[in-house]
């Protein structure tokens, strides 16, 4: 008999950034698939009130975990919160942009970005994946983005730590495919979140969350890669099929595009 998405991957999801957009919206379908659920972000208000609301709507057991993802001891307490549950799920969703000529940018967010969109994501798939791979079952996301598939002038380090995303979960997806541990790099292009705020640019024709993280959980276990919307995946396709150059000048141009300039 097949198994039901909770069997698979219950009976506890942990959620990174789960205080806003794409993580917010994984927390309420995975409380709809009726996983309990283990929350990560540093807004500790916002996370008790997700708790509260989907405790409330579903039989379901949630904790918070306020925690800065960029500090380099993040998984000591973050151990001792999960040590006596059965993770079956991580969603490594937590991450920033910043936007503008690199070296105009401050360096020691640049650094932090690398901390939280890679290095975290790396330790917590080290941690979870492990028990994961010795219970033979288990599921990972990466929430990358379709910029990883190119390089892209004034978001070249965000750019750079989403191919990173990317290609750590395809390749792991493959090292762990036949230890019954499913991996998915979940590639949006410009969802509706707080990001652009964070990252100082304008929305080109979002996608909703909720579509985003419906596609997500639908494709895994069934594939490596996704790319929600028929237009983010024309846009991977053109970077596929043009020369690096040309994608890489396109995607600059549209970044300088979209930026937000002080009073815009
Ligand atoms: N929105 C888009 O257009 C888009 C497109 C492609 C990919 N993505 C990716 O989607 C993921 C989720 O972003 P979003 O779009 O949902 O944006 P968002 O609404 O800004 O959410 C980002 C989440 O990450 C958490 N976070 C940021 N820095 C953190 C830190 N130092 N420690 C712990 N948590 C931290 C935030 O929580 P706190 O502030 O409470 O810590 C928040 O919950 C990111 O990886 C982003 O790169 C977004």
């Amino acid at each position: 008999m097949k198994k039901t998405f909770k069997e698979k991957y219950g009976p506890w999801a942990l959620v990174t950034g789960a205080s806003s957009g794409i993580g917010f919206e994984f927390a309420h379908q995975l409380a709809a698939l009726g996983l309990n659920l283990v929350f990560v972000a540093r807004r500790k208000e916002r996370l008790d009130q997700l708790a509260i609301e989907l405790q409330k709507k579903y039989v379901i057991q949630c904790k918070v975990m306020p925690t800065d993802l960029s500090q380099s001891d993040f998984l000591s307490e973050i151990k001792k919160l999960t040590a006596a549950l059965e993770i079956g799920l991580l969603i490594n969703n937590a991450g920033f942009g910043t936007t503008g000529e690199l070296l105009e940018n401050d360096l020691e967010t640049e650094i932090k970005l690398l901390h939280v969109n890679c290095r975290a994501p790396l330790i917590l798939a080290h941690h979870f994946g492990k028990k994961m791979k010795n219970r033979k079952k288990g599921g990972i996301i990466f929430t990358a983005s379709i910029v990883g598939f190119t390089a892209v002038p004034f978001w070249s380090n965000y750019a750079a730590s989403k191919a990173y995303d990317l290609f750590l979960a395809e390749a792991l997806a493959h090292e762990l495919k036949d230890h019954g541990v499913d991996v998915l790099a979940l590639c949006p292009g410009t969802t509706k979140a707080e990001f652009q705020e964070i990252a100082g640019t304008r929305m080109l024709m979002p996608m909703s969350a909720e579509a985003v993280v419906r596609r997500g959980l639908q494709k895994l276990g069934h594939t490596y890669v996704t790319i929600p919307g028929i237009l983010n995946r024309l846009n991977v396709l053109s970077i596929k099929l043009l020369p690096n150059t040309w994608s890489t000048r396109i995607f600059g141009r549209i970044i300088r595009t979209i930026r937000k300039t002080p009073g815009s």
